[in-house]
């Protein structure tokens, strides 16, 4: 969807995460399902816009709540995106704090991850096609630019950078694996930006992940260890915060696509088949 200059209109995609399975009140909006050779996306997309910025949204849990996080279609839910046009992708994730100072409230700009899922479907190549995308800086710096502009006006406190650790769930971790991953250097954990991020990187979309901290995970001292009513407890007040910080990015986002130059050309010097 280039001109002739090689300008490519803006799609902001944003990936709903536990608490965010709807975007209310935007402009001309319609739920209709996209079909993937991938296999079922989480649910239909969302498509709407907010002042006249072509939006698609998608609650990567489904409409409520069925798909626990190894039961997420990761590949169809990223190709269905695409397929419906999203360059530039925004995804918001519920996450465990592993750091005193990131409390249940806090926003957390995620710039790395570490990736410890194990059972699930990481990539759309393989099987007579084999790529290799960088994944040394995951997340659009861009995008994150325009999120910390957006959350500043929405008066929503945000961290400038964390790395996130993905467990397959759909359990907590125990106290040794939270203290471990404390040691690792991690800074939130949750259970779905992985393959995400890494499935994004291979469509060419620009990336970026505000994670919530709604608990203490289990390694605190001073705070019970995580469970469900914890959790919900906190993610009300996130979520109305998240739906305030996509008004402001959908009203303050470039019409253009910015380039990202790590996602747009991702796949330029990845594919080793000839
Ligand atoms: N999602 C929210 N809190 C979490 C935690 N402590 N661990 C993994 N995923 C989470």
């Amino acid at each position: 969807d280039e001109d002739a200059a090689g300008r490519k209109q803006a799609v902001l995609g944003i990936i709903g995460g536990s608490g965010l399975y709807d975007l209310p009140g935007l402009d001309n909006a319609r739920w209709e399902g996209v079909e993937s050779p991938w296999g079922e996306a989480s649910d239909e997309i969302l498509f709407a816009e907010i002042d006249g910025l072509p939006v698609r949204f998608l609650p990567r849990h489904g409409r409520g709540h069925r798909l626990a996080p190894g039961d997420i279609n990761y590949r169809a839910n990223i190709d269905a995106l695409k397929r419906a046009g999203v360059t530039d992708l925004v995804s918001f994730s519920a996450c465990g704090s592993l750091r005193e100072d990131y409390p249940p409230g806090q926003f957390v700009l995620v710039d790395q991850f570490i990736d410890q899922t194990r059972d699930r479907e990481r990539s759309f190549f393989g099987a007579g096609c084999v790529a290799h995308v960088s994944m040394a800086d995951p997340v659009s710096p861009t995008l994150v630019t325009l999120l910390r502009e957006a959350m500043a006006q929405e008066q929503v406190d945000a961290s400038e950078s964390g790395t996130y650790v993905v467990i397959d769930g759909p359990q907590f971790s125990s106290r040794a694996e939270s203290r471990l991953y404390r040691s690792w250097g991690c800074d939130v954990i949750g259970m779905t930006n992985m393959p995400e991020a890494k499935l994004a990187r291979e469509a060419e979309l620009a990336y970026a992940t505000v994670a919530m901290v709604t608990d203490y995970d289990c390694w605190h001292d001073t705070h019970d260890a995580v469970d469900v009513a914890g959790v919900l407890a906190v993610m009300k007040r996130n979520t109305e915060q998240a739906k305030r910080v996509i008004r402001r990015l959908g009203s303050t986002f470039p019409r253009e696509h910015p380039p990202c130059p790590e996602a747009d050309q991702a796949l330029d010097v990845a594919i080793v088949t000839a």
